[in-house]
């Protein structure tokens, strides 16, 4: 199905924030009709793609940074922040503060979680469920960062079935792959299930970058074809920066 290194779970996203509870075989068409391919292969660079509006995205995952004061200035900046029209923009904070900035950020920005349980919750101490995550207004959850597998010791079974259970239940996956040295001798291969021998065509993939995307290089970047959008980090912590890279789209733009 994916690229070779991309095991079975290859990352999933829808485009937006409506999906209904397809089951059985229309949810595998969902999955693959959202599908998107996330590589956090630090300490090298990342690339995202995924299958969706075909609009440039930019997500900032805030990691684990913050503070209800430095997570207040920065929903604040971003609230003031003059954003391009033709961007999909996503934030994800800590779990602690989800439903805050959830309920003060502006809805021109989603919100995403960091990670979430593989199924219905229950008795599974410290976890967060995908329904909890609906009940405060995430629309989003980032899965399989090189951060969790690394450090966590998270593998793609155990992310491939959170991800089904998200998806299943409505929300959107950024999902991302790993374990990939270089991405030099890579070709990815979207190929839907049920695309293959029925005559139905993809319609659009967007492909993202992230690693150590920042204000100063992302105009650079979004003018590469191949890069449709950004993953980042650090840089978005700082909401200016972070606007710039969201506007960067128009670099995209220019070069096109
Ligand atoms: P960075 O993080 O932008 O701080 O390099 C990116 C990521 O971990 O996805």
């Amino acid at each position: 199905m994916v690229a070779t290194s991309c095991p079975q779970f290859s990352g999933l996203r829808r485009s937006s924030p409506i999906f209904h509870n397809a089951r059985s075989q229309s949810f595998l068409q969902h999955i693959n009709s959202q599908l998107r391919l996330s590589s956090s292969r630090k300490p090298c660079r990342s690339v995202v793609a995924m299958a969706g509006s075909g609009k440039f995205f930019v997500g900032g995952n805030w990691k684990c940074n913050g503070t209800i004061d430095s997570i207040t200035k920065l929903v604040s900046d971003l609230n003031s922040a003059k954003f391009e029209n033709d961007v999909d923009v996503v934030v994800s904070p800590p779990f602690v503060y989800l439903d805050m900035v959830s309920s003060s950020l502006t809805d021109r920005i989603e919100v995403s979680a960091q990670n979430s349980w593989i199924g219905k919750g229950g008795a599974f101490t410290g976890e967060i469920s995908v329904e909890q995550l609906k009940d405060i207004g995430c629309k989003w959850v980032i899965l399989g960062h090189s951060e969790r597998r690394h450090i966590i010791g998270e593998d793609d079974q155990f992310i491939g079935k959170k991800a089904a259970y998200a998806l299943n239940e409505g929300l959107g996956v950024i999902a991302c792959i790993d374990v990939v040295p270089s991405w030099d001798n890579i070709v990815i291969a979207y190929e839907p299930v049920w695309a293959i021998g029925t005559g139905k065509v993809a319609s659009k993939t967007r492909i993202i970058y992230g690693g150590s995307v920042n204000g100063s290089n992302c105009a650079e970047l979004a003018k590469q074809a191949d890069i449709d959008g950004f993953l980042v980090g650090g840089a978005s912590l700082k909401g200016p920066e972070f606007a710039t890279i969201v506007n960067s789209v128009t670099s995209k733009k220019v070069a096109a």
